[in-house]
């Protein structure tokens, strides 16, 4: 079985001295309620850049993964203002978020790109998770399939077939990210199922039984259940409601009663 990942995508949100009082408040609460190394869910926060050593080191050794928005996928050289994998693997990351939908329309991030990202992110030991979703504007134009099909073919382009257990998508749709509208879970089971097939028609049948597929987009405690009832459905991606500690606790909570 696929192991739930709650993944927090904080954005451009909480200075370093905000994000350790956000660790603090959260690891108390989770460290109670599950004991051990072994949690039953895997959980993730990706704080702004500035964020990552201080929280590295505060969950060193604890069952919180720590994980960057992006990067760039080049080792080192005149790349002014970007961050490099090795040095987010340096500094304790173990994912990297790659593509997400405001990489893509707010900064010209391109299918390309994100291959390039995915790949250098796997070769420095970074887990990518991997963001694909459809705007509105395909949505109604029937393109849903299409155009995270593409995506997905794109972003796995350089991915090896043994990888995939070290790689996590999230189906977001652009339209529900930080709406307050969240997809029906049907709709987003029917979405992640064909993305599913896709990355099967790519790499060989039921290779995607060991790829976790997230969903995001205006996830919160009040509706995070009905998309974990889903069976294709593995966790989430969650930026708003992943700022406020007992809030991100709650999604935590409600993943694991309900996958377990
Ligand atoms: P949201 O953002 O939960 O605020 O909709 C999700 C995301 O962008 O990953």
């Amino acid at each position: 079985m696929r192991k739930p990942l709650i993944a927090a995508n904080w954005k451009m949100n909480k200075t370093t001295g905000e994000a350790l009082s956000f660790a603090g408040s959260f690891g108390q609460m989770f460290y109670e309620r599950f004991e051990g190394d072994d949690t039953p869910v895997d959980v993730l926060i990706c704080p702004p850049f500035l964020g990552v050593p201080a929280l590295c080191a505060v969950f060193a050794g604890k069952p919180v993964n720590v994980g960057a928005q992006n990067m760039y996928w080049k080792e080192k050289g005149a790349f002014t203002g970007e961050i490099s994998p090795s040095m987010l693997k340096d500094a304790g990351c173990s994912f990297v978020i790659v593509g997400h939908s405001e990489r893509r329309h707010v900064f010209g991030e391109t299918d390309e790109d994100v291959s390039e990202k995915v790949r250098a992110a796997l070769d420095h030991g970074l887990k990518p998770v991997i963001c694909v979703g459809e705007t509105l504007e395909d949505r109604e134009q029937g393109k849903t399939h299409e155009v995270t099909s593409n995506m997905i073919k794109a972003a796995f382009s350089k991915v090896k077939a043994e990888e995939i257990p070290s790689v996590v998508v999230a189906y977001e749709p652009v339209w529900a990210i930080g709406t307050g509208k969240e997809a029906k879970p049907g709709d987003a089971a029917d979405v992640i199922g064909n993305i599913r097939k896709t990355v099967d028609g790519l790499f060989g049948e039921a290779t995607s039984d060991n790829l976790r597929v997230l969903y995001g987009g205006s996830v919160k405690s009040g509706n995070i259940r009905s998309f974990m009832l889903e069976e294709q459905i593995d966790g989430a991606l969650v930026g708003g409601a992943s700022l406020d500690p007992n809030e991100f606790f709650k999604l935590v909570e409600i993943a694991h009663k309900t996958k377990r």
